[in-house]
């Protein structure tokens, strides 16, 4: 209370439903002090409503509702809350950067035989160590491991198998342009307690989590369980992540394609099709002009298409045709596929969904083709025609 005095009409007017000009005839009239007390509190709740509608909740209480709700169990909730405290610390790695000493290669190759970064390594080690002995993971996979790390068996295990590109985006590391960390999460099949790589060969529609943090001017984490895409700020001072954009939507129709145009020569004929249809823009079979963007890092090239829709296409090509696509299926471009389609975008392999491709190696590679809805279907269309023709 401010202490002003309260007007008895305007105390009335506040009163349990009933009008100044016609207080209801079976009303029982209450003493003032009761009435004002009613106003009063009646305000109080208006007013910590809006308080609380305008702060964004923590990931923390948002996992917690999310569990109330019966959308996630404790321990599918926890495991995210690790992985993301793991990417906090990664954030701070990468922040420091030539500061912290972890610029630059280092020295090593991963299996596909790339060069690693130093960043590579820490980011790793940073998830395997903090997710290890958690308690709710059956099994790792990393794209800088050749094999799935069952959980030792000094810590306690848990139903879940995590995937993960600890940094991506490595090509950027050193030019302080933004980078990532992509995850999935699986349920480790009924009755095995060391899960070897097969266990993780499931199709992208098993996910039941998937996610990216990206590393740019601020720290972001997009999350989906399932239910819709939502997107998280890190609060550097609180060091919690806040939701800040709940069930993101990518706009169905685009005119902004990202690809690397450099490999232009290397694809094959609907690819080349497609392209050469965008660049005509309103002159041509499209009739609109298209604008052409490309970070290099996954994550940054699929953050812009979740904030205002376009297509991101990593195509099959001839360059190296012991390699079909140049992205990863089981924790690059599954994890992004759902978190898309659960943005109401789509995810194809040029050909068809990308969720439902079943696989057969930890680190095989796919064509990807993801992002607006219409887009996508439009360039897996140019596929199907092409591949309708007679030989
Ligand atoms: O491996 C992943 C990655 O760094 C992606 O983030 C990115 O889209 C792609 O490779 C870029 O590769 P390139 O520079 O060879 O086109």
């Amino acid at each position: 209370m401010d202490g002003r005095p309260v007007d008895p009409e305007s105390a009335w007017s506040g009163y349990a439903g009933a009008t100044r000009a016609d207080p209801s005839p079976g009303a029982v009239k209450r003493p003032r002090s009761v009435v004002v007390r009613v106003i009063y509190n009646r305000r109080l709740r208006e007013l910590r409503r809006d308080v609380m509608s305008a702060k964004p909740i923590s990931l923390t209480r948002f996992l917690i509702q999310e569990q109330h709700a019966g959308h996630i169990n404790a321990d599918l909730r926890l495991l995210i809350e690790v992985v993301a405290r793991a990417c906090k610390t990664i954030s701070t790695a990468v922040g420091k950067g030539a500061l912290g000493g972890v610029l630059g290669d280092a020295g090593t190759g991963n299996v596909q035989g790339e060069a690693q970064k130093k960043l590579d390594v820490l980011s790793n080690e940073i998830l395997l160590e903090a997710n290890e002995w958690g308690g709710h993971l059956a099994g790792l996979a990393s794209e800088e491991m050749e094999h799935a790390h069952p959980i030792p068996n000094a810590y306690p295990k848990g139903n879940y198998l995590l995937l993960f590109d600890p940094l991506d985006g490595s090509s950027n590391i050193d030019v302080n342009v933004a980078v990532g960390t992509i995850f999935s999460v699986l349920q480790c099949p009924d009755g095995v307690i060391e899960p070897t790589d097969e266990h993780f060969l499931q199709p992208g529609v098993a996910q039941v989590c998937a996610g990216y943090t990206i590393y740019g001017p601020s720290t972001l984490l997009v999350l989906t369980i399932g239910r819709g895409t939502h997107g998280f700020t890190l609060d550097r001072e609180q060091g919690s992540f806040m939701l800040t954009r709940r069930d993101i939507r990518i706009p169905a129709d685009t005119q902004e394609f990202a690809i690397n145009m450099s490999n232009q020569r290397h694809w094959h004929a609907p690819m080349q099709r497609y392209v050469s249809d965008l660049l005509e823009g309103k002159q041509g079979v499209r009739g609109k002009d298209f604008n052409m963007r490309w970070v290099a890092s996954m994550v940054a090239d699929v953050h812009r298409i979740l904030t205002r829709g376009g297509i991101f296409i990593y195509p099959a090509d001839r360059k190296d045709l012991s390699k079909p696509g140049r992205l990863r299926l089981m924790y690059e471009a599954n994890p992004m596929a759902f978190i898309v389609e659960q943005a109401g975008g789509a995810a194809t392999t040029g050909r068809s969904r990308l969720m439902d491709v079943v696989p057969t190696g930890l680190h095989q590679r796919v064509p990807v083709f993801l992002g607006s809805r219409h887009e996508v279907e439009t360039a897996t269309r140019y596929h199907l025609e092409h591949d309708s023709l007679p030989a």
